[in-house]
């Protein structure tokens, strides 16, 4: 199935596995609503995504705060006039040793992992229930989560991503007969603004069986693929060089 004329949110639009997820879907036809805290990474990720700016808006802020999910979902219906797909991408990762963990480690991957979650797919899955047809993407991780790496001490990460694991499912299966489906990519470490000292990238390299870290576009196929998949609700779809399929 085609995205053309498709709208879609994207939260952390700006940079990234977000942006590059923008820059295809528009690319294949549809509309996108990006969001970030940035305002100015956001003017500039638009006008990457579409310079027209017929198929492009934004909204700044936290995806975390109330007001700012609502106006994020207010832009798209205004905009564009229903949301059809919502990618659920802006998250945070901090790596440490558990004990280290501070009570801002804390606050804040909840607040931006799992709250952003919360504010806009709360948001999002209203108006998709009103039209009967949806599709919510979350973006979460592999590594970190199912098959922990003792070189990259996570558990918020665990935490967080291996919680919007399983609510992919619990959503998927309570809304599989309102025409909603409910999906997760997990990545691998990917070559993002997130992972930016290219001094690491050997060493993250080798935390794959495959030898390589993900590109943005590996998941954003990823993506693409789910939103044509009409028959595949609750499924997290590894694109991860292998990490979650075993010990090597
Ligand atoms: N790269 C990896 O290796 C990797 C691996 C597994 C999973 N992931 C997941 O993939 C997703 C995208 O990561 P990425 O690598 O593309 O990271 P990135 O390049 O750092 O992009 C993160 C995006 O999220 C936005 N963001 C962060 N906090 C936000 C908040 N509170 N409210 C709204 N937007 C916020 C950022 O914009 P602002 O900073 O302007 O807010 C930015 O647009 C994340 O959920 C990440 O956990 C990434």
């Amino acid at each position: 199935m085609s995205v053309q004329d498709k709208v879609a949110v994207i939260t952390g639009g700006s940079s990234g596995i977000g942006k590059a997820a923008a820059i295809e879907l528009v690319k294949q036809g549809a509309n996108v609503v990006i969001n970030g805290r940035r305002e100015q990474a956001l003017v500039e990720a638009a006008n990457e995504i579409d310079p027209t700016g017929t198929h492009v808006a934004y909204v700044a802020g936290d995806i975390s705060d109330p007001q700012i999910a609502e106006r994020l979902i207010g832009e798209a219906l205004s905009r564009f006039g229903r949301i059809d797909t919502l990618v659920n991408n802006a998250g945070i990762f901090i790596a440490k040793p558990f004990t280290d963990f501070t009570e801002a480690d804390f606050e804040s991957v909840l607040s931006i992992n799992v709250a952003g979650f919360f504010q806009v797919t709360q948001r999002a899955l209203t108006e998709m229930l009103k039209a009967g047809s949806g599709h919510i993407v979350n973006i979460t991780a592999s590594g970190t989560t199912e098959q922990p790496l003792k070189a990259v001490p996570s558990v918020l990460a665990a935490l967080t991503k291996g919680g919007l694991n399983a609510a992919t499912k619990s959503l998927a299966i309570e809304y599989a007969d309102k025409g909603i489906r409910v999906n997760a990519v997990a990545p691998g470490i990917t070559k993002t603004p997130m992972h930016s000292v290219v001094e690491t990238h050997d060493f993250l390299a080798k935390l794959h069986p495959m030898g390589r870290m993900g590109e943005a576009q590996d998941i954003v196929d990823a993506i693409v693929y789910l939103e044509s998949a009409q028959f595949v609700t609750g499924e997290i779809l590894h694109v991860d060089g292998g990490q979650n399929a075993g010990q090597w």
